[in-house]
């Protein structure tokens, strides 16, 4: 969502702030603001509406040498886009300054409260009340009559607050300091020779530390040079993320360079786990359940938008191949079911960046009823990763684009191998874990193959940039890949366009066929291809245009449909992992077409930290 930087240091912050600032800008870019201490002199506070990128340069120009402060880059919730709900919001008197991520629940209450007791607010938000609540707890005296620290003033007011936070505070009266807190809102702390830079996300720190410290819930840091206190001391950790995975490099934007690593995310995923011989797959992040996991009868699959559609292919996997009962849910409505639950039941949370708000509130409530939980997640050591009870990363690397491409390849192949894992603790033969081993081998090379049709599937998106709505359709294991072709769209392109199953068009949907209401056909010869090809003979009999997604070698749908796009043939259930490649450049390329920002889409973020 909003990013969070830090620094407490000997160098001046404010470049060390941008820099973090703009490699964190994908999570939140409607407004920036930072706040740095500047030695003596009042402190440097400055927020502005739009983007940080092309700030740097008026920035960096001004002479600002203080050595400690904080920044954010904001993705709206409470409060428009405007200025002055930019962070750092502060108190009454601009001597308190917070940057935060999450949500105050109950602000609105805290906030009248605060009003009647004569604090003036200059913004919307709800993390102002933060400002103005450790405003008051640091004049008020304890009860034994003694002056209030920093850092005991903003634990009094967190006591009060309902929501979540990941925040950073500073104070004129203490200047030396950079108080950090969360509470189900990312926070984490890299440590290089008395120095320290704080974020919400390793991104920002990996050009500056390499080893870290994540906060955790209800904790409270006190930063000072060379000095990091925490509730419960402990080591840093070694941070495992590569800088340079999160550079650009020659492409002109993240996107099109992530799904061009669709191929390499497969081979990332499942590189050293693959075991042909013995039709089996090795993960060591399920060892430690892997008894347990044999007792196991009905699985949960738990995600939001693309990460959902990943658990849908999976739904299909575990119960064709594994023969589990699997019941998949979006995060935001599982937590309002009241589900049937035994000690036969498991959970797979599956999440690129770990932190989605929605997805973890599952978790929370899954993990204190008792359910096992496993996670399938990309960015290591993020909060699901470390709160499931095991789990498979997904070795995607860091996917900076806010639309998800190649985290959700790498999801598919980790839920594949996680089929084989449990399916050959039951009933799956050596002969059947074999030819999906062996096949999921050769899916980077033929994920290659798709990737060399660029340049045609950019021809298809100038051909069809002008048409407004788009219908994708697919049955069984694209289904789901249909879903995310269409999500992609939308997000990327602000084109409207809706994902169902082929079967599902003509209970309704057929109604708003016509020729300018094109149909992209997940069309592939597997054992739903008949029913696929009756539904587009369904758009076209009404004047539909269709561009089909076919098997190579399938010269009849030709002679069906308007466009074909053609991708190798594999197993049915490792379709999705190839059918989905051209649904993403043909998204890229219409958002291209269209002069869209494809990094960083209108009203969006990465990392949905808010429920
Ligand atoms: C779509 C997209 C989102 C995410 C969703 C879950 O392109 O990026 O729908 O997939 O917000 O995010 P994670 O996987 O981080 O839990």
């Amino acid at each position: 969502m909003c990013g969070i930087v830090g620094y407490v240091g000997k160098k001046p912050a404010l470049p060390i702030l941008l820099s973090g600032l703009k490699r964190l800008e994908y999570r939140g870019y409607d407004s920036y603001g930072f706040c740095v201490f500047n030695a003596g002199q009042e402190p440097f506070f400055h927020k502005r509406v739009g983007k940080i990128s092309g700030a740097d340069k008026e920035l960096l120009e001004m002479d600002i040498q203080g050595t400690i402060g904080e920044a954010h880059t904001r993705w709206a919730t409470t409060g428009s886009v405007t200025e002055a709900n930019a962070h750092p919001h502060f108190d009454c008197n601009k001597e308190i300054f917070v940057v935060h991520n999450g949500i105050i629940e109950n602000y609105s209450e805290l906030k009248d409260q605060l009003i009647n007791e004569g604090h003036k607010f200059s913004s919307e938000t709800d993390t102002e009340v933060l400002a103005h609540l450790i405003e008051k707890f640091l004049k008020e005296k304890t009860e034994v009559g003694e002056k209030r620290k920093l850092e005991e003033a903003v634990a009094v007011a967190l006591k009060l607050v309902k929501g979540t936070y990941g925040l950073l505070v500073m104070a004129k009266s203490e200047p030396e300091k950079l108080v950090a807190a969360r509470l189900s809102s990312p926070l984490l702390i890299g440590v290089n020779d008395g120095e320290y830079i704080v974020a919400s996300d390793p991104i920002a720190i990996a050009p500056f530390a390499s080893n870290i410290v994540y906060l955790e819930d209800y904790e409270i840091a006190v930063i000072t040079l060379g000095n990091l206190s925490l509730a419960k001391e402990r080591a840093p950790e070694k941070m495992e993320y590569e800088s340079e995975e999160a550079e650009k490099g020659d492409y002109e934007n993240f996107m099109l360079k992530e799904i061009m690593e669709e191929p390499t995310a497969v081979e990332n995923a499942i590189k050293g786990r693959l075991i042909i011989e013995t039709g089996s797959v090795k993960l060591g992040g399920l060892d430690s359940v892997a008894e347990k996991l044999r007792e196991i009868d009905n699985f949960i699959l738990i995600g939001c938008g693309t990460a959902h559609y990943a658990a849908r292919a999976g739904e299909y996997m575990l119960e064709e191949y594994a023969g589990i009962k699997t019941d998949v849910d979006v995060g935001s409505e599982f937590r309002y079911r009241k589900p049937i639950l035994n000690d036969k039941t498991a959970a797979i949370f599956i999440s690129q960046s770990g932190e989605t708000a929605d997805t973890l509130a599952c978790l929370h409530e899954l993990k204190q009823k008792g359910v096992l939980s496993l996670g399938v997640t990309n960015s290591i050591g993020s909060t699901q990763s470390r709160e499931t009870d095991a789990g498979v990363y997904t070795r995607s690397g860091p996917e900076i684009a806010v639309a998800s491409t190649k985290a959700f390849v790498g999801q598919l192949a980790t839920l594949a191998m996680i089929t084989v894992y449990l399916g050959r603790q039951r009933t799956m033969s050596l002969v059947t874990g074999s030819r999906i081993v062996s096949e999921l081998a050769r899916i980077p090379d033929l994920a290659r193959q798709i990737l060399l049709q660029r340049e045609k599937i950019k021809a298809l998106a100038e051909k069809y940039k002008g048409y407004k709505n788009f219908w994708y359709i697919g049955r069984k294991y694209n289904a789901p890949v249909a879903m995310e072709g269409a999500l992609k769209l939308k997000e990327i392109s602000y084109l409207h366009a809706e994902g169902i199953p082929g079967g599902e068009l003509k209970h309704g949907s057929l109604a708003l066929v016509d020729k300018d209401f094109p149909t992209i056909a997940i069309c592939l010869s597997d054992s739903v291809y008949e029913k696929m090809v009756s539904n587009i003979q369904e758009v076209k009999a009404r004047g539909g245009i269709v561009i089909a997604i076919a098997t190579e070698g399938n010269e009849n749908i030709k002679k069906i449909v308007d466009d074909v796009i053609y991708i190798p043939k594999t197993l049915e259930m490792l379709s999705p992992l190839l059918s989905v490649i051209p649904l993403h450049l043909f998204s890229y390329y219409m958002a291209v077409a269209l002069g869209r920002d494809v990094d960083r889409p209108r009203n969006l973020a990465k990392s949905v930290t808010v429920e």
